[in-house]
């Protein structure tokens, strides 16, 4: 049983789809390891800490060569990984509503490619779930780089010239990114309200210390299985834009990471809204890749806008490539110790379990997920 682990190729792409606590976890359920050179170096990981780990190191060819499961961060190129045998399994993150083109072509080449981002959101796979542990990372970090570009401190200080105000944080969307956001901001000395469309979030907030901002007494905010959101009524969204509105143009710092599974990310800020921020705030918009929470937000840029920082960084979870690394690389141990099957000394994958069927896009040459299929 070969697992390959391959040099991420996308642009920006810095993290590493094992590490080698995993490479040793693996090789003791009997797996023999390749790592493609270089594949660890922008997340702190020589070649040489790979092979002391017990992973051979080739160029991508012979890492590939005869491969039984190639793990990755973001999805290989089908082209990319040629040389591997018939049906072997692809796991990654493999963002399958925008990279449809690319679903396809694993079901050319005869590879089972499975989606870790579609985790069922059930206690089995919490140890497996990528957004979880990625979303964490991400929610940590748009704080502490909002912090590094607001030019005025997040805590409270009094000194004998004088005091300084503590930074007003507000956080929209509180799933994984946003309750560690408030906990980040909190533990920096900053004052934190936050608000959310599912009304469960609010008790988190509050045991927080931070306040809960909510639209009451109005229909149409809902909840889908799994604890994701889905889209709210028109009535919903006027009454929240209003409440939000007021809100706003008292905050020094708002935190965005709403998302709708499937969808493009709901509209929260308008431009108009920025224009009542004071000059010097800052707006991170954490749903910028999927289309942005933020009205004026651009990929990878920080714009000003009425004298208002929108920061709108792509892949955080790269911008902390050594750990996202290591916790993405446990996810994906997670799944295949799971699975493993010790007498095979192979994983079995049944196609009825739940995880299975949620995550496995293509099959014997063709897309099989319902998610797809539509
Ligand atoms: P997400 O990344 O899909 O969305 C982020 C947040 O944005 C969510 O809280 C969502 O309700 C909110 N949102 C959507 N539209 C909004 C709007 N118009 N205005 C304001 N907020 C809006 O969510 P994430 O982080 O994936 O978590 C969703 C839920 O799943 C949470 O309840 C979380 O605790 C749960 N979860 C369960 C797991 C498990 O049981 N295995 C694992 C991870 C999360």
């Amino acid at each position: 049983m070969k697992i390959a682990v391959v040099k991420e190729q996308a642009a920006g792409e810095l993290r590493v789809a094992a590490t080698p606590e995993t490479v040793k976890k693996l090789k003791a359920l009997g797996a023999e390891l390749a790592v493609e050179a270089g594949a660890g170096i922008n997340a702190a990981i020589l070649d040489s800490s790979f092979s002391d780990a017990g992973a051979t190191i080739g160029d991508r060819a012979a890492t590939l060569a005869g491969a039984d499961i190639v793990l990755g961060v973001q999805g290989p190129d089908p082209a990319s990984i040629a040389g591997v045998k018939p049906g072997a399994l692809v796991i990654a993150g493999l963002n399958p509503f925008v990279e449809r083109t690319r679903v396809d072509g694993y079901a050319a080449a005869n590879v089972q490619a499975l989606a870790m981002e579609f985790m069922p959101r059930i206690t089995r796979a919490q140890s497996m779930d990528i957004l979880s542990s990625q979303s964490n990372l991400s929610g940590y970090k748009a704080v502490v780089d909002s912090a590094a570009v607001y030019g005025r401190a997040f805590p409270m200080m009094m000194t004998a010239a004088g005091t300084v105000a503590a930074a007003r944080v507000f956080v929209m969307g509180v799933g994984v990114a946003g309750l560690q956001a408030i906990a980040t901001a909190r533990r920096l000395g900053a004052q934190v309200s936050a608000t959310d469309v599912r009304a469960a979030v609010k008790e988190q907030i509050e045991s927080l210390g931070a306040k809960a901002i909510f639209v009451e007494g109005v229909e149409g905010q809902s909840e889908a299985a799994g604890g994701y959101a889905t889209e709210t009524s028109e009535e919903y969204k006027k009454a929240q834009a209003e409440l939000v509105s007021g809100h706003i143009a008292k905050q020094d710092i708002v935190i965005t990471t709403a998302l709708i599974p499937g969808r493009a990310a709901p509209r929260l800020i308008t431009d108009a809204q920025i224009a009542t921020m004071r000059p010097g705030s800052v707006v991170f918009d954490l749903a910028v890749e999927q289309g942005g929470n933020v009205e004026g937000s651009v990929v990878g840029e920080i714009v000003e806008k009425h004298g208002v920082k929108i920061i709108g960084y792509a892949n955080i979870p790269s911008r902390m490539a050594a750990d996202a690394s290591s916790l993405f690389a446990r996810n994906l141990f997670n799944f295949l110790n799971a699975f493993w099957n010790k007498e095979k000394g192979e994983p079995v994958l049944p196609a009825e379990d739940e995880i299975v069927q949620a995550i496995t896009l293509t099959r014997d040459g063709k897309v099989v997920n319902s998610r797809l299929l539509g």
